[in-house]
């Protein structure tokens, strides 16, 4: 749709604004100052026309009448349109940068986040666990999966230009590529309790080959994955979802993402917000076809669990696994 090269010109130490280090920082540096711009030019021109006009039909003697005003339509017509064309160039702008935030891509890295009165708790794809630290490789896509295991947190990172609010209950989303390296900070930006203000972090954006060496220096627990597969193995979830629908559930090979239609009409797209869902409380949502057999795993699963199971179901429908049974996928995550 719209796409600029953004001059160098942002790029000067201005106190008042953060740091740019993200892709997405200068599209969103970009609209903003043009936003201040065009409001600071017609601030001017209303005061600086206020003003010529004041002193211009000032009465010059005490018994000067003013010529009665009959209306212009093409003055009516053009102080309409050149407004309305103005902010709807503003509007396609806005929405372009605003779905480029919104519109996670789909090679990003994959990293788990949960907020907890007060701290941000990371996981890595490869496993490694952090708390109010985030290490991350430079020019890299990085998608985070967010959730909150009470009230409702806000991941804010400046530089990046990134804030999205993260909720119990659900799961939202945050990605960007970070292109400098460097240490940024990470706020929580949505009032938490006593020690909101407290509830920071930093974003440590590393070379890449730096940050092999951190991935491997550090204590790895489960991936993400090899957890979902224990769990999954745990709570017998094979019984009823194997590598073909059976009569008890559907299969659990390929879903994620994909659309599905449901009992009683309509349909869905498997996303993370719908497997959650299917795994806490199976009857909201039930695949056409099936009855309602599956029990509820609302408070026996932690928010973590729930996270790394839905890791394993998008697992076993990467492309390169779709030929291979569940119980081999979990041979292959090492278990
Ligand atoms: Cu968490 Cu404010």
């Amino acid at each position: 749709m719209i796409s600029f090269e953004i001059p160098k010109l942002f790029d000067f130490d201005v106190p008042l604004f953060p740091e740019s280090a993200s892709t997405f920082a200068p599209q969103v540096d970009a609209l903003y100052f043009f936003t201040l711009a065009l409001t600071a030019f017609f601030t001017l021109l209303i005061f600086v026309g206020v003003l010529f006009l004041f002193i211009k039909y000032r009465r010059k003697s005490e018994d000067e009448m003013g010529e009665p005003i009959h209306g212009s339509l093409v003055l009516e017509i053009a102080w309409s349109i050149i407004p309305f064309i103005i902010v709807m160039f503003l509007f396609a702008w806005g929405a372009h940068v605003f779905l480029v935030g919104m519109r996670t891509p789909e090679d990003a890295r994959e990293y788990l986040a949960t907020g907890k009165q007060w701290m941000w708790k990371f996981q890595h794809p490869e496993g490694h666990r952090e708390i109010n630290t985030l290490h991350v490789p430079v020019g890299e896509k990085i998608k985070l999966t967010m959730t909150s295991e009470d009230v409702i947190h806000s991941f804010f990172v400046p530089a990046f230009r990134v804030k999205q609010d993260v909720l119990p209950g659900r799961y939202t989303q945050v990605w960007f590529e970070a292109t400098k390296p460097g240490s940024y900070h990470l706020f929580c930006t949505e009032y938490c309790g006593a020690e909101h203000s407290q509830m920071i972090g930093t974003v440590y954006v590393m070379e890449p080959d730096e940050y092999e060496d951190w991935l491997a220096g550090g204590i790895v627990g489960s991936s993400p994955v090899a957890a979902g597969a224990d769990l999954f193995r745990q709570y017998a979830c094979n019984t009823c979802h194997e590598n073909e629908d059976n009569l008890r559930g559907p299969s659990l090979v390929g879903i994620a993402g994909q659309e599905v239609r449901l009992e009683g009409g309509g349909t869905t797209v498997r996303d993370e917000n719908y497997l959650r869902e299917s795994i806490l409380r199976p009857s909201s949502k039930m695949v056409e076809g099936y009855l309602n057999l599956m029990p509820t795993y609302q408070g026996q699963i932690t928010e973590e669990g729930v996270a790394h199971l839905i890791a394993y179901i998008k697992h076993l429908g990467q492309e390169d696994e779709s030929s291979e049974t569940v119980a081999s996928a979990e041979t292959a995550t090492g278990h």
